[in-house]
């Protein structure tokens, strides 16, 4: 949300969402690597598709901060079960990105926010 005075009184002018992608691009389970502008501020992020609905988390795992993604758009493991760090191999919940094996349990990824409309998915403004 960006605030603005005009006319000596304060209006709210919401911020237009970002489209990353498709949902019908994904695959379910499935996954989708993007980097999108918001707010002046470079986004990396995936969002992933799995039993119908769609999660989005930061690309940097809470180990080490480093991007999880071991080939372009891959963030799950081969079963498409957890979302997996090609570092050192952490896993994480696809519903809360709870990390539940490897280096960092308990640690959990940055969830963004995101719409699904009109199978777009879009980034929501996240002030
Ligand atoms: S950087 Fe992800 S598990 Fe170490």
């Amino acid at each position: 949300m960006v605030c603005v005075e005009w006319r000596s009184s304060i209006i709210e002018i919401p911020q237009t969402p970002v489209l990353i992608c498709p949902f019908s691009l994904l695959k379910d389970p499935g996954s989708y690597g993007f980097s999108v502008e918001m707010n002046g501020e470079q986004v990396e992020g995936f969002v992933v598709r799995s039993d119908g609905q769609c999660f989005a988390y930061r690309n940097s795992c809470p180990h080490t901060g480093a991007p999880l993604d071991w080939v372009e758009h891959q963030f799950l493991d081969v079963e498409g079960a957890l979302i997996q760090c090609a570092v050192h191999d952490a896993r994480f919940l696809i519903e809360t990105g709870q990390c539940v094996f490897g280096p960092c349990p308990g640690a959990s990824l940055e969830a963004l926010p995101i719409r699904v409309q009109d199978d777009n998915i879009y980034l929501l403004n996240e002030a």
